[in-house]
Formats: structure tokens, sequence, C-alpha cells
């Protein structure tokens, strides 16, 4: 029986550290601040496709989930949307945030790193087809003032100029 007792305690310990955690304010503001400058789009169908792939940690239009609430995983999603939005910002275009960079956007899409694997468990309609990531991903490119399916020639250009 003394097992069963410390099987108890631990349990007990678990459940005040869990209930204990979600008085810590970090992880609860889930600001959405106004939009103040979104791309040009080349489409609505690539304004779409990001809304439903990027929008979430890359825009001031975050839907924030239920278990968003909830420490710990509400400190992930926190991060997530805090990291997110200062490298990328598609609510607050402009303002110079490292991924706003034509290549390093296409790149992520075609190499699968965006949006990042662990949130396509909870968010399987943010699961891109190869073709829509392709739309995507070119339609970024031509937002960005490029030619699809050109990124490589792009580059090129810009030195020319200089
Ligand atoms: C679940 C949140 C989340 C989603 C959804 C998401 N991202 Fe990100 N993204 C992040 C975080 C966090 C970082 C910074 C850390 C990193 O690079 O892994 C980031 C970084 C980036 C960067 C910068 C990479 C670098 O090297 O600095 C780009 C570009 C980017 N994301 C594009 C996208 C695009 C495009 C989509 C949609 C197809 C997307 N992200 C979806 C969270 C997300």
């Amino acid at each position: 029986m003394k097992i069963r007792k410390l099987v108890l305690i631990a349990i007990a310990v678990i459940a005040a550290g869990f209930l204990l955690i979600q008085v810590a304010p970090y992880g609860r503001a889930h600001d959405n601040p106004p939009v103040a400058a979104e791309p040009n789009w080349d489409s609505p169908q690539t304004r779409e496709l990001a809304q439903r792939a990027c929008f979430d940690c890359h825009s001031n239009e975050t839907v924030w989930p239920w278990y968003s609430n909830v420490a710990p995983v509400s400190w992930l999603v926190q991060h997530d949307v805090d990291e997110g939005r200062q490298r990328l910002n598609f609510s607050e275009w402009g303002r110079g945030g490292e991924g706003e960079e034509t290549e390093e956007l296409y790149e992520v899409i075609v190499e699968n790193k965006m949006p990042m694997p662990n949130y396509l468990i909870t968010h399987p309609e943010a699961r891109l087809t190869d073709g829509e990531k392709a739309a995507l991903a070119d339609g970024l490119l031509v937002t960005m003032g490029g030619t699809a399916g050109a990124s490589s020639a792009e580059n090129e250009s810009e030195h020319d100029s200089d």
C-alpha cells in the first residue's frame, strides 16, 4: 500500500503544479493589434492560402484556440506567435522582418519548413497540397514583385542595377 500512497501524492503534486502555473501571466494576452499594412497581394487566392497556412503566427489576425489559454501549451503558442510575428508579419508589411524576403519565403514553403510541422497536427486545414504550395510560393513571388518560378534570376537583376 505504500506505493499506492506515493502515487497519490505524486498525482496531487502534479495537479497542484498544473493549477499553479495557470496563474502565470505569460501567454494569456492574446492580443491582435490592428492591421497596419498588408502586402499588395497579386491575387485573392494568394492571400487566402497565406491566411490558411501562415496567418495564425505571421499576422495580427491570430485565431487563438481554447487550449492557448491553458499553460503550459499557452506558453508555447505565445512564443510561436511572438517569434513568428517578429520575423514576418503580413499585417505589418514593409516593416522589414527578416522573413520579408522573396527567397526566404519561397524556400520555407517548398521545403516544407513552414507551416511548422507541430502546428499541422492541430490545424489540418493549414496543410497545403503540392499544388497549393506551388500556388502560394509563386503567388508570394509575384506579390513581392518577382516573376513566378524565377527567384534566383531576380537576385541577379538586383545586382545589375547597382
Ligand atoms: C505555428 C506558427 C507558425 C506558422 C503557422 C507559420 N510560421 Fe513561419 N515562423 C514561425 C516561427 C516561430 C518562426 C521563427 C523561428 C523559425 O524560423 O523556426 C518562423 C519563421 C518564418 C520565416 C523566417 C525564416 C527565417 O529563417 O528567419 C519565414 C519566411 C516564415 N516563417 C514563413 C512562413 C510561411 C510562408 C508560413 C505559411 C505557409 C508560415 N511561416 C507559417 C511560426 C509559424
